[in-house]
């Protein structure tokens, strides 16, 4: 499957934009727990970027992920048709990938969409929400059912 099929390709402007917004998002993360913070920045088929954080807490299975905060904040402003979300974390290292949680959350709301997931140094990979998460189950095969 091309990478991103319904999207179009991001311009590298806003590209660099999304990184830095991420990188931004992260900054605000609640995560005395873990001490892993992590920001996503999601952008919308109309130009706009929602951020989020993680938002842990103390009572552990009620913390959020960065993705998941994004996505939520943008949907209940009334958007959901989604261009393209990019991930930070401060993994030197590796390049954050979204939890399965936080990929099927994604995948609700298409799978053509694009997952930047970055190093602190701006170098990133980047996926289709297909890509991963192949086989998936999603609204339209609810809308199957007799
Ligand atoms: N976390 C995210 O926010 N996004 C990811 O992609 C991976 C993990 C958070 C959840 C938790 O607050 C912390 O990172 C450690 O798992």
């Amino acid at each position: 499957m091309a990478q991103e099929c319904s999207a179009g390709a991001l311009e590298l402007q806003q590209v660099q934009r999304l990184l830095l917004s991420c990188q931004e998002a992260k900054k605000a993360a609640y995560c005395p727990y873990s001490h892993f913070p992590v920001g996503a920045a999601l952008l919308t088929q109309d130009g706009k970027i929602f951020s989020g954080c993680n938002v842990e807490n103390a009572c552990y299975p009620l913390g959020i992920c960065a993705e998941r905060t994004a996505i939520q904040k943008a949907v209940s402003e009334g958007y959901k048709d989604f261009r393209a979300i990019a991930i930070a974390s401060d993994m030197q290292d590796d390049f954050i990938s979204p939890c399965g949680a936080c990929r099927q959350v994604m995948r609700e709301f298409g799978c053509t969409w694009t997952v930047y997931m970055t190093k602190p140094d701006g170098t990133y990979l980047r996926k289709t929400v297909q890509e991963l998460l192949p086989l998936s189950f999603g609204p339209e095969n609810l809308q199957k059912t007799p």
